[in-house]
């Protein structure tokens, strides 16, 4: 029986309420901290899914993730919110993201910026949150794992989901600082990978919802634009969408905290930087001094960053809203609607071309023979310009600038010609020590960069001396003394060099130079131009057999230039002419390389201006080759004409005088040729359909626009937009069956454009003639990063 009184129960209960109110509290607190965790915990999984499933994962001891490469051309805005403002800062980027408007990659180099010295590698930790960049997203448990920690903090939470849950519980309680009594952002990973990520989870709760309303971005925004204004920008976003997985910032990151050495001048999206003053960690310093190196980055300044940022949203939407404004007006050709990057075949090669005459210079010097070439350009009236090859690119001065510049823009192969008169100054007979002594560093000089050297033997600097000796190729034995030639260069080069083109555009060089008159050496006589087109074809195979003697390895092919011909009406007369001007321009030289005869009815045509074909001739010219060189630029039309002897075709296409224009919605590029990008693929398709589907590389593509520079920066978006289409139209050939390894455009650098002189700029770096000096375009850039992206994205 109880010996105790009501009161002693009450106090019994009481104390026992007493003992149980605190477990209560306890119990409440845990289930609480688990179910905090749990959520933590199922947010970190889908964020882990997601960076699997967006990202290639590279597992490291960090668990770095490997990052691609952002699009130039889109916009950055990147926000500089230093010291803890960043995270805010990507929060309101992310927002922004999250509510549809995905072009806002928000920078964090104001921290990456500023290590601290205990974090034991800088540039590994840089690097690696510069690759998380790369996988910004909208969902809320990506951004708990990009924010701060990434992957490095999720995989760690993911596997020890003891010590996590204990970091877990110690950042509920404390927060700042994590257990090693240093702030979050300065403790190493992956502690504060993990307290990081939690902290961010947590604030994201409730910032969340406070950001959306707050940035209410999309309602107003809208509201103060047009109808006009809002379709545009609706499209502008529409275009972003491949982009929205990729970052921009992290370029900026890198460049600023791995390598001050990797210039930010190279950004060329538009840019705007907000620079938002904080505590004592970084000052506006670092990001100062970013925006003076990016050109044209416009910077807003706030006194205040971090979360104090938000207290001045209107100034920032306004900037943001101004940004956008302005990055329409001037849209950049990557941001047109659904824009990506052309995927080509493994193992593609990507390179440039250019010609001997057109960038060497040093015309006369170590012994180089003059070319018909120098004797032409050196002739008044017959350069638009009056301008010279004689000092033209400086190259054979300076190779390695250029070549510098080939790596820098991540291409893998270089197509140079070797001038013959600089190997064999009378074009036969003595050899040039110096001159095979150029050629041989400069193949070393691409190898030691990785890139692929393609030789060309002929382009069109035939020596002076052969023209004088035997009209040149009109000479039937000037195919032997070219056979003579490239043995020694096969002999010097071919240890080292796989790659041989014989001749470059062989019709090119009878017509222009030897019918038309425009080009060296300036005839306008027919019988000479048959002859041309056919002894450079013999040539071509006595060069070919030269260089399989010397060098059995060798591929050998020959480029030739091929254009879409297309009858101007539909009449009977104007679709024969298109056969005619197709025969004379492209079958002719095809037929005689693949099959070994030529096409009637041009060659019964030419029945009375023709050469002896010789037995024997045909065989050498169709020996098989390798490759196929295919120039490809535009379209021609051609209409029945009856004044023009033999042909009764007119050809029209070359409109240069007239320039670059657009005329019914056409753009002509600034040789007055039209952009056709289908053209390649319909090129390609016909070596495929009716020449055996060769091995081909594009040997030339290119246009010319009038490119100037701006504060540094060459913006061409012209240029960018038609190697667009064209490699668009390339790599869905290649898809299709057609056998293409690789593209060479025309052209690196801004040269000599023969009859026109420096007038026309086809070269992806601009160049100042009067000073020599360089400037990549914009094009250049994009070109770059079409090569970084083949195998990210699927076609
Ligand atoms: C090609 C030539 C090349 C260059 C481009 C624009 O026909 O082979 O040298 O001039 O045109």
């Amino acid at each position: 029986m109880s010996t105790t009184s009501p009161d002693q129960d009450t106090l019994a209960q009481a104390k026992g309420k007493r003992r149980l109110f605190p477990w209560a509290i306890g119990a409440l607190a845990a289930l609480a901290g688990i179910h905090v965790y749990r959520r933590f915990r199922t947010d970190l999984r889908a964020a882990w899914g997601r960076i699997e499933a967006g990202g290639r994962v590279i597992q490291t001891a960090h668990g770095e993730i490997e990052y691609g490469e952002a699009g130039d051309g889109f916009p950055v805005l990147m926000i500089h919110g230093a010291g803890g403002g960043y995270d805010h800062s990507l929060l309101v980027g992310q927002s922004i993201l999250a509510d549809g408007y995905r072009i806002i990659a928000p920078s964090r180099f104001g921290y990456l910026r500023s290590p601290a010295p205990e974090q034991a590698d800088p540039q590994a930790q840089a690097d690696r949150l510069a690759g998380l960049l790369d996988h910004l997203d909208i969902e809320r448990a990506a951004i708990a794992a990009f924010s701060a920690g990434g992957p490095t903090g999720v995989q760690f939470a993911l596997r020890h989901p003891h010590r996590t849950l204990a970091l877990v519980l110690v950042c509920a309680i404390s927060c700042v600082p994590t257990p090693d009594g240093k702030p979050w952002h300065q403790q190493s990973s992956p502690v504060r990978s993990v307290a990081a990520e939690f902290v961010y989870w947590l604030g994201l709760r409730g910032a969340q919802s406070r950001l959306l309303s707050m940035l209410g971005i999309s309602s107003e925004m809208q509201e103060s634009w047009s109808d006009e204004e809002r379709a545009r920008i609706a499209q502008l976003l529409e275009a972003m969408l491949p982009f929205r997985d990729r970052s921009l910032g992290y370029r900026l990151d890198r460049s600023l905290v791995v390598s001050p050495d990797v210039p930010l001048e190279e950004i060329r999206a538009p840019t705007l930087i907000i620079h938002a003053k904080d505590d004592t960690v970084v000052d506006w310093a670092n990001s100062r001094q970013a925006a003076a190196r990016i050109p044209g980055a416009e910077s807003l300044f706030f006194e205040q960053g971090g979360h104090r940022l938000f207290g001045q949203h209107k100034r920032v939407r306004a900037g943001v809203v101004a940004f956008l404004k302005q990055v329409l007006e001037t849209q950049s050709p990557a941001m047109r609607a659904h824009v990506s990057y052309p995927q080509f075949p493994t193992g593609f090669l990507f390179g440039t071309a250019t010609a001997a005459y057109q960038v060497e210079g040093a015309w006369d010097e170590d012994g180089k023979g003059p070319s018909i070439w120098d004797t032409f350009a050196h002739t008044p009236g017959k350069i638009l310009t009056g301008e010279t090859g004689d000092v033209a690119c400086n190259t054979y001065h300076d190779p390695q600038t250029d070549i510098d510049e080939m790596a820098r823009l991540a291409l893998n192969a270089y197509r140079f010609s070797v001038s013959w008169p600089r190997v064999l100054p009378e074009g036969k007979g003595a050899v040039n020590a110096k001159g095979l002594d150029y050629y041989d560093r400069l193949v070393d000089a691409l190898l030691a960069k990785g890139i692929t050297p393609f030789v060309t033997l002929y382009h069109w600097d035939m020596p002076q001396a052969l023209q004088d000796r035997c009209g040149g190729f009109a000479g039937r034995e000037c195919a032997g003394y070219f056979a003579d030639y490239a043995e020694w260069v096969a002999g010097r080069l071919g240890d080292r060099v796989m790659h041989w083109i014989t001749i470059n555009e062989p019709w090119e060089h009878a017509a222009l130079g030897h019918l038309l008159g425009k080009h060296a050496p300036g005839l306008c006589n027919p019988f000479r131009y048959v002859r041309l087109a056919h002894n450079q074809l013999l040539a071509h195979g006595t060069a070919l057999r030269a260089i399989r003697a010397c060098r059995p390895k060798a591929q050998v092919g020959i480029s030739l230039s091929l254009h879409t011909i297309q009858p101007r009406t539909d009449s009977v007369r104007d679709r024969r002419a298109a056969v005619i001007a197709d025969q004379f321009m492209n079958q002719f030289f095809l037929d005689g390389v693949f099959k070994g005869r030529y096409p009637d009815p041009f060659w019964s045509r030419m029945r009375w201006l023709r050469p002896r074909v010789q037995a024997g001739d045909m065989d050498l010219i169709s020996q098989p080759i390798d490759f196929l060189g295919l120039n490809y630029y535009s379209r021609n039309y051609a209409r029945h004409t009856w004044y023009v002897p033999l042909l009764q075709t007119m050809i029209d296409g070359d409109l240069w005088a007239e320039g670059e224009s657009v005329r019914d919605g056409v753009q002509y590029t600034g040789m007055g040729w039209e952009v056709y990008p289908q053209g390649i693929y319909d090129a390609l398709f016909r070596l495929k359909n009716e020449y055996g589907n060769p091995p081909v590389y594009i040997t030339e593509n290119g246009a010319a626009y009038s490119d100037t520079l701006e504060n540094g920066c060459c913006h061409d978006p012209l240029r960018q937009q038609f190697l667009e289409a064209y490699m668009h139209k390339a790599a869905q050939a290649a898809r299709d069956g057609a056998d293409l390894r690789g593209y060479f455009i025309w052209t690196l650098m801004d040269n000599f454009e023969w009859a026109t002189g420096f007038s026309k700029r086809f070269g992806l770096v601009h160049v100042d003639h009067q000073t020599q000096a360089r400037t990549v375009k914009d094009s250049g850039y994009w070109v770059r990063d079409v090569i970084r992206a083949q195998g990210k994205e699927q076609p």
